[in-house]
């Protein structure tokens, strides 16, 4: 099964369906979700720094054998590295774990008061071919607009929490109009809502022959946004990558919409502290 893709506006093309990484800490469970993600299909691993499982999924790729240019693979540098040399260090620290002389994306993971700096470094690592993208996660309009002051590439990816319950429409647009794609984090809630549980997700279902999950997770794609959903369960792995033999039609989209909580389950990127 493959996925479909997504192009950056650089031309480096991004498998619209990924697996995310949080939480799983468990090494021998890590080991065996991601055996089982390959072979399912994914090519896709979104992590962090801040997981602490990036040397695990090194491992199991190189195990695994599969080709580096197959794999497309992303990390972020977590709040306590950031600024310039720490960045840069961070970075240096990721290839390392996760065994390889290249990212395919890197992410300043939170909006932080050393951005500058680190956007600097972020933007050297680019240029000196070591990264094929930056990006960034949980960066509001204003952190994006305030960008434009001191980046000299703007990012190519914001990665942000996006569920049908909080489905980002104004960012959205944004990011739309500004040519930056749009990365959907928590896409099934992170599990900390009833989302799965809607009626109208079984109903839109029971015509595809597809579970709640797999509507939602569609609906991100349909939207056009990159999706990075995250299961340790096997059965749930393979289920959230049976996507791409159906469509939502534009009544569905219209109905999922209504369902709109305007309720985030994770920070607001305006409002958090940043934490060290
Ligand atoms: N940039 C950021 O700040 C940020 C923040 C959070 C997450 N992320 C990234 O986004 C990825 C996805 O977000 P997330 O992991 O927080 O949340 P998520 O993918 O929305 O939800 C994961 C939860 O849903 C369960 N689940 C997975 N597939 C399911 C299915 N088909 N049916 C029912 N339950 C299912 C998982 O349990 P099982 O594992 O038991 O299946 C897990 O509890 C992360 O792994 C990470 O890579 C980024």
């Amino acid at each position: 099964m493959v996925t479909p893709i997504v192009t950056l506006t650089n031309g480096v093309e991004i498998p619209q369906v990924g697996l995310g990484v949080f939480l799983m800490t468990d090494e021998e469970e890590t080991v065996w979700a991601l055996k089982h993600a390959l072979k399912v299909g994914y090519r896709h691993f979104d992590t962090a720094a801040v997981y602490g499982n990036e040397a695990v999924l090194g491992q199991t790729l190189k195990d695994a054998g599969i080709a580096r240019e197959e794999l497309f693979l992303t990390s972020k540098v977590w709040n306590d590295m950031q600024g310039y040399e720490k960045t840069k260090q961070a970075f240096l620290e990721s290839l390392e774990k996760l065994q390889t002389d290249y990212l395919d994306l890197y992410l300043i993971h939170w909006h932080g008061p050393y951005v500058k700096d680190t956007w600097r470094a972020m933007e050297e690592l680019y240029q000196a071919g070591k990264v094929k993208a930056i990006g960034v996660s949980n960066f509001s309009i204003n952190h994006l607009e305030a960008m434009k002051e001191y980046a000299t590439i703007m990012p190519m990816v914001n990665q942000v929490e996006t569920h049908p319950y909080f489905p980002q429409d104004e960012l959205r647009a944004y990011l739309e109009k500004e040519n930056i794609r749009h990365e959907s984090w928590g896409p099934l809630s992170q599990g900390k809502s009833d989302l799965l549980l809607h009626p109208l997700l079984a109903e839109i279902g029971e015509k595809y022959g597809k579970t709640p999950a797999q509507i939602v997770l569609r609906w991100h794609i349909d939207r056009g946004s990159i999706v990075i959903p995250k299961s340790v369960n096997p059965g749930r792995i393979h289920e959230n990558f049976e996507l791409f033999d159906f469509k939502l039609n534009d009544e569905d989209l219209a109905a999922i919409a209504k369902i709109n909580l305007e309720t985030r389950y994770g920070r607001d990127p305006e409002n958090t502290g940043f934490e060290w």
